[in-house]
């Protein structure tokens, strides 16, 4: 058995930047190495444990909370935890990471450009949004600040993939180990 230790692994980005594709590469590729990673995923979060819940940006603080307080819960069950979510403000993002012990919060940065998603515009939601029938819209009419100093940044291209994405996340997990085992 592969000796990854319990963490969270957090991806943010823009709607549409790929991040639950990502996240399914790499649930997969870790249940290949005889793990059992558990998955949050901003479309199921919003359809369950927070579907009272609008897009403003108060209600997307207390998403990002209870999304924290769930991976926590994970985390203390031994399992690495993959969070898919827009999670647009830094304070809220970096409120989660304080819950956790450094090095066991790994944020990913999925850099879509805003314009590649809004060209993809998978679910329809772009086009709403430009047409004004939804509002608070990231990227659109509602803010989204990059992280600063996320562990990983993926940039996304036309020509990559998702399995190559969760790739990379997965030799980061990997050389985690070996950095904790030197030190
Ligand atoms: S977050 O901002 O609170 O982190 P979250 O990741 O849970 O957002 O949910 C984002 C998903 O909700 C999007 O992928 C999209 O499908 C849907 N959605 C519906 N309305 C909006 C909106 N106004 N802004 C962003 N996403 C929206």
């Amino acid at each position: 058995m592969t000796p990854l230790k319990p963490c969270v692994i957090w991806l943010t980005g823009y709607s549409g930047a790929g991040k639950s594709t990502i996240a399914s590469a790499l649930e997969q590729q870790l249940l290949t190495l005889g793990l059992e990673p558990k998955m949050l995923d901003g479309d199921v979060v919003r359809s369950n444990v927070s579907r009272d819940l609008s897009f403003n940006k108060k209600d997307r603080a207390e998403n990002i909370r209870r999304v924290g307080d769930l991976a926590y819960q994970h985390l203390q069950a031994g399992h690495i935890v993959i969070c898919a979510f827009i999670s647009p403000f830094r304070h809220n993002r970096n409120l989660v990471r304080q819950k956790f012990n450094a090095n066991d919060f790994i944020e990913v940065f999925v850099d879509t450009p805003l314009a590649m998603c809004e060209q993809r515009d998978v679910k329809g939601l772009y086009k709403k949004s430009r047409a004004g029938i939804i509002k608070d819209f990231t990227g659109i009419d509602s803010p989204y600040e990059k992280p600063l100093d996320a562990e990983i940044h993926l940039k996304i291209s036309e020509h990559g993939s998702a399995e190559k994405s969760a790739e990379q996340v997965v030799n980061y997990l990997l050389n985690r180990i070996s950095r904790q085992s030197s030190n």
